[in-house]
């Protein structure tokens, strides 16, 4: 089914300016980027999108490094676009990513992995709202 989702590319990856890379590798593997919008996160923006783990260990580390830098926010559109994003993402931790996937590529760490995608529908809904208006959104 065609589905949206929602990616990130995080301070890390900005910072190196992969930006262009990093998109690239997604309308390769069939995403389109149908919204688009540069963004220096606040503490407050970066907890309330990463609440879920609000209780996890890293989540100090965490905030810091999402308001260490521009981060650019999209969404996704494609046939399966959620699976497929977190295909050609890899895994979590780049030590684990598949060969050819970006955070194989492009991750320093598991704390500055490069990128983020919706895990699920019901998290890329979520996710595509607290940055985006349904105007901002042109398929
Ligand atoms: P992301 O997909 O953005 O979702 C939550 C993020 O937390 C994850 O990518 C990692 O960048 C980060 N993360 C997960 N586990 C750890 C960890 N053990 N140490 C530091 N950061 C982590």
């Amino acid at each position: 089914a065609l589905e949206r989702t929602f990616s990130m590319i995080k301070p890390d990856a900005t910072r190196r300016n992969l930006t262009g890379a990093i998109t690239k590798a997604l309308e390769e593997a069939g995403l389109r980027v149908v919204a688009s919008r540069r963004v220096w996160m606040s503490r407050r923006e970066a907890e309330g999108f990463y609440a879920v783990h609000k209780e996890r260990p890293f989540f100090g580390e965490l905030v810091d490094s999402m308001t260490a830098g521009p981060t650019i926010v999209q969404v996704l559109e494609g046939e399966n676009a959620i699976a497929r994003n977190r295909e050609v993402m890899g895994a979590t931790n780049p030590a684990d990513a598949a060969e050819g996937t970006i955070r194989k590529t492009f991750a320093l760490s598991i704390g500055e992995n490069s990128v983020h995608g919706s895990d699920a529908p019901e998290t890329a809904a979520q996710e595509i709202k607290y940055w985006f208006s349904d105007t901002e959104i042109v398929g």
